[in-house]
């Protein structure tokens, strides 16, 4: 070896070793920042990040909202498969929820309001007689987070201190929620939070897909495969009866994978009360940790999207409000069933179900969920 191409070797080992000291995989992990408008005198910021197959996701802190996910299908054509808008200000206001983190209370609490240690809070209603996603104002997906970029990593971390009593809720809450891209084509979702009040909580992310590409057509030829023996059927106002009903004989059987829409339009009570599918999914977790929740293939493009999780169920929901009132990227109107969402989370209306696995975080205790969004193609 002559002494130059010995120091090549050399410095090539000691940027490997660095690299790999720092966390680093081979693929770059550059995060980037871009200014996206302002909400109450403060600047939006929209960070993409990218792995090493090209995947790419923009996410940004009014909202913790994912506004773009682009993932291959199974030529390698790339599409941006999560409906948004090319702007911030598209999302203000954003009736649909699209991409954002929802919360304190994903989901619905039955006539705004609930008991917790003798006391009753009231809060603000925004669906019927109910509070949807955690109120009105000053929500998850309406604020500002403070942000940062991971190091190291393709991601952002997002914080929001929701003040004692903010929207009713009781406690000063701080969330931090984490995105995270690796190079196995996964989005983690990383949920924490800490309490100095007992208080309920149920985070989520409401993502709407459609894998053939957001603003291309409705999502009822997806097939779907749900891991769940059980769903949590409604009332007329999507409040939960209490009742966990086995989805065996129902168009809520997607234990085997099925199309979206085989049964959508069925004379099914459920889904004639949910306009569609709208419903809490009772996942099967075998023990701790992460279970697979639900499986997506589109046929014609190949895209694979698996979601995994901590959390005990899944809302899955067909888009049924969308009416064509919204119009997003690229000038695309989202109709009805454009996209699907699949919310991970507690129970709807938890806090007043005591046989429901609780929402109640308490000072001291560490709040913990994780959800992966895994893309592929076949
Ligand atoms: C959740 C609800 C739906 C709907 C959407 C947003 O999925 O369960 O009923 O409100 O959010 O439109």
């Amino acid at each position: 070896m002559t002494p130059r191409s010995f120091l090549y070797v050399v410095t090539a080992l000691v940027l490997t070793i660095s690299g790999v000291l720092l966390g680093q995989s081979t693929s770059k992990t550059e995060v980037q920042q871009k200014r996206f408008g302002e909400r109450d005198g403060r600047p939006v910021i929209l960070y993409t990040f990218k792995n090493a197959h090209g995947i790419e996701v923009s996410a940004m802190n009014y909202g913790g909202i994912i506004q773009s996910i682009r993932v291959p299908d199974r030529n390698g054509k790339f599409a941006d498969i999560v409906l948004g808008h090319d702007t911030s200000e598209g999302y203000m206001p954003n009736p649909p929820y699209l991409g954002a983190i929802v919360g304190r209370y994903a989901n619905r609490i039955a006539n705004g309001s609930f008991t917790l240690d003798g006391k009753t809070y009231t809060l603000p209603k925004n669906d019927g007689p109910n509070t949807l996603h955690g109120g009105v104002t000053k929500t998850f997906d309406k604020v500002i987070w403070e942000s940062q970029p991971l190091k190291g990593k393709n991601g952002v971390a997002f914080t929001y201190l929701s003040r004692d009593g903010e929207e009713g809720f009781p406690g000063n809450l701080k969330v931090t929620v984490t995105y995270t891209l690796t190079d196995a084509n996964e989005l983690y979702i990383d949920y924490q939070a800490e309490t100095d009040k007992a208080t309920p909580i149920n985070v989520s992310q409401h993502s709407y897909f459609n894998l053939k590409g957001e603003g291309n057509g409705d999502i009822l030829d997806h097939e779907i495969m749900i891991n769940a023996d059980k769903f949590t059927p409604v009332d007329k106002n999507l409040i939960p009866t209490g009742e966990l009903r086995s989805v065996k004989g129902t168009p809520f059987d997607f234990t085997t994978s099925t199309k979206i829409g085989a049964r959508i339009e069925d004379k099914d009570e459920q889904l004639v009360l949910g306009h569609g599918y709208d419903h809490n999914w009772v996942l099967n977790h075998n023990g701790e940790g992460r279970t697979l929740a639900a499986r997506v293939y589109e046929p014609t493009t190949g895209r694979v999207l698996e979601v995994s999780t901590t959390q005990p169920g899944v809302q899955f929901y067909t888009g049924n409000f969308l009416d064509g009132s919204v119009t997003g990227k690229e000038g695309h109107v989202y109709k009805r069933r454009y996209g699907f969402c699949l919310e991970t989370q507690h129970f709807p209306d938890s806090p007043n179900h005591p046989s429901f696995p609780t929402t109640i975080l308490k000072p001291g205790e560490k709040f913990h969920q994780e959800t992966v969004f895994k893309f592929s193609a076949k």
